[in-house]
């Protein structure tokens, strides 16, 4: 059995992926928390200091990559510097692990700064002497879920106009990235996207009417050259793999039955309150 390191283990990809990969790999998780995981040993270690990698990292045949900084989007070179100092921890550990890095479509098409973080670390991944495999994957369902809540909690619900978004099963990514985590390395591998490309004003819609609110939705124009990026549909994959859960079943799944829903993410963490 292979022995597997998931960096972002905790996280909302990471813990699918952990759940993935149960049974067919001995899965320990990187996690700066003290945590325990009923499926994985935890090992505590910070990609920011790089405190606690080369013991997480020993022994480890491949490292899954999935933890990311995005707390804060106005230091977007922090992920970048989590990605080497995990990759030279990794060197240093001497037994040259496969990584599995997820990364996001559009990276090297969208001028965000995030998006260059990531491009960036994918630049690394590539160069690191190391063997390696990448996968872009298009907005989770639970991201879009959380833009969705952000924008909708006023008296007026704000959608970027002609903004289109493509969201994907967070399980599905999870299972492709098991799949390759479990392969021989492939380098870069095609895009994963939803099943289907949906406009932001009709996501918007959908996520009011499950909510039983009925406020305005008001699409605003977006300005700037990332505006321009979405606009063009950069972040959108043209083929590579589907997969098949659609926004609208999951939203229906996380509706609870007080008609609530749970915010996905830390909504506070992310929007910098
Ligand atoms: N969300 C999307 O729509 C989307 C789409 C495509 C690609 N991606 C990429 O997928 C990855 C995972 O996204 P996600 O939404 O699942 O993220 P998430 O839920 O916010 O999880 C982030 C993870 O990173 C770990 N982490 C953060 N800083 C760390 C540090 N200094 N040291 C160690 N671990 C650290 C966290 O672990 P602890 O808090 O336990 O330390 C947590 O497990 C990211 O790289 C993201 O760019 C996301």
């Amino acid at each position: 059995m292979s022995r597997i390191l998931v960096a972002g283990g905790t996280g909302v990809l990471g813990r699918a992926i952990v759940q993935r990969l149960t049974g067919a790999a001995d899965v320990r998780v990187l996690s700066r928390r003290d945590v325990t995981l009923a499926a994985a040993e935890v090992v505590r270690a910070d990609l920011d200091t790089g405190d606690g990698l080369e013991p997480a990292l020993r022994g480890i045949d491949v490292v899954v990559h999935c933890a990311g900084y995005n707390r804060d989007l106005r230091h977007p070179e922090r992920d970048t510097d989590q990605t080497r100092r995990l990759i030279e921890a990794a060197r240093a550990a001497g037994a040259a692990p496969h990584l599995v890095y997820i990364s996001i479509v559009g990276t090297d098409r969208i001028p965000l700064g995030y998006y260059r973080a990531k491009h960036a670390g994918e630049r690394l991944i590539a160069a690191s002497g190391l063997p390696w495999t990448v996968l872009r994957a298009t907005q989770f369902h639970e991201l879009v879920l959380m833009l969705l809540m952000l924008a909708a909690r006023g008296p007026i619900a704000l959608v970027p106009r002609g903004v289109r978004v493509q969201p994907v099963e967070t399980r599905e990514v999870a299972s492709r990235m098991a799949e390759l985590a479990l392969a021989a390395p492939a380098g870069r591998v095609p895009d994963m996207a939803g099943p289907r490309v949906e406009r932001a004003e009709d996501l918007m819609r959908l996520y009011l009417t499950a909510r039983h609110r009925r406020v305005p939705i008001l699409p605003l124009p977006l300005p700037g050259k990332v505006a321009r990026g979405y606009l063009s549909g950069a972040h959108l994959a043209a083929d590579g793999v589907r997969g098949s859960r659609t926004f609208a079943e999951f939203l229906r799944a996380s509706i609870r039955p007080d008609g609530t829903i749970a915010p996905p993410y830390d909504l506070a963490a992310r929007s910098g309150r």
